[in-house]
């Protein structure tokens, strides 16, 4: 496995993988949701490169840049194991030169949901995977419906700026009680852990009702409220039932279907979110 920093080395790797390249960006303290990207990558692809970047653009100035986890060691281990054959871990220097003034922005798509609690979260976002697409040339690149908005919102852009990208979506990996993996879960202490079940449980009972024939999309967000507020160490910051493509909050559910939340325990976000079909 191939570990490189500068951009010349990059280029030079690069250059000599001939093939299918696939691309797993990450923000590295990797998990288990972060390997299943690297293996169906290996599963489709003839080479598999990551990229490992605590991208500082897509943090708000009161979010947790500073103290977000970091464990490169471990991370290297890992992707060894899983069988990558390049590994990029830039430095700020090198995403961001001085004097840099050059933004990536999708703009309706952008607007609800993450983007309404994060300002300037997805600009961050979009610029860096451009950067890093720009970059690496990947001939397919792969993200985690756990974060159903970066991935709606990266399939557009790459369709707008005519990338020759193939953008997979891969499924949530959750932990044996339902929690989705994230490298923030690290930050629960015992009793935020447990309580923090309560994402899944009130997706769960969302689409229950929703297999049970309820179709009032106010009636889903009411259902998902009343599991979260059960729970006393939960405090909701969104929840919604949106048209999974525009992600415009619904009325009615007709097609296919997001349920998502922001749910804080402490001073720790977690996100969530089930696909109705
Ligand atoms: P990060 O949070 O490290 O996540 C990297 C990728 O792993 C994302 O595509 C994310 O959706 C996916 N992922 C995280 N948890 C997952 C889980 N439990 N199951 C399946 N996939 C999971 O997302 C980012 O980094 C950054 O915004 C990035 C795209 C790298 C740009 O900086």
């Amino acid at each position: 496995m191939l570990i490189v920093t500068r951009l010349d080395e990059l280029r030079s790797a690069r250059s000599l993988l001939d093939g299918k390249l696939g691309l797993v960006p990450t923000m590295g303290y990797l998990h288990e949701g972060h390997i299943s990207l690297v293996r169906r990558a290996k599963a489709e692809c003839d080479y598999v490169a990551v990229s490992i970047f605590v991208n500082p653009t897509q943090f708000g100035p009161n979010e947790d840049l500073a103290k977000y986890p970091r464990d490169l060691d471990r991370d290297l281990h890992l992707l060894e194991d899983a069988g990558v054959d390049l590994v990029w871990t830039p430095t700020p220097e090198v995403m961001y030169p001085s004097g840099f003034q050059t933004w990536v922005e999708v703009e309706e798509m952008t607007r609800p949901l993450e983007g309404a609690q994060r300002p300037g979260h997805f600009r961050g976002v979009t610029t860096v995977v451009t950067k890093l697409f720009n970059a690496v040339q990947p001939t397919k690149a792969y993200f985690g419906q756990k974060d159903a908005q970066q991935a709606a919102v990266i399939r557009r852009m790459t369709e707008d700026l005519n990338f020759p990208i193939e953008i997979v979506v891969c499924p949530i990996v959750r932990e044996p009680d339902g929690l989705a993996m994230s490298s923030r879960n690290i930050y629960l202490d015992a009793h935020q852990r447990k309580a923090a079940t309560v994402l899944y449980r009130s997706l769960s009972a969302a689409k229950e009702e929703y297999e049970k024939g309820e179709r009032d999309a106010e009636k889903l967000r009411r259902k998902m409220k009343e599991v979260i507020a059960s729970e006393p160490l939960a405090q909701m910051q969104y929840v919604s039932c949106a048209d999974y493509d525009t992600l415009q909050e619904l009325e009615k559910v007709t097609g296919k279907t997001l349920l998502s939340m922001a749910v804080f325990f402490g001073k720790t976000r977690l996100i969530d979110n089930f696909v109705l079909e």
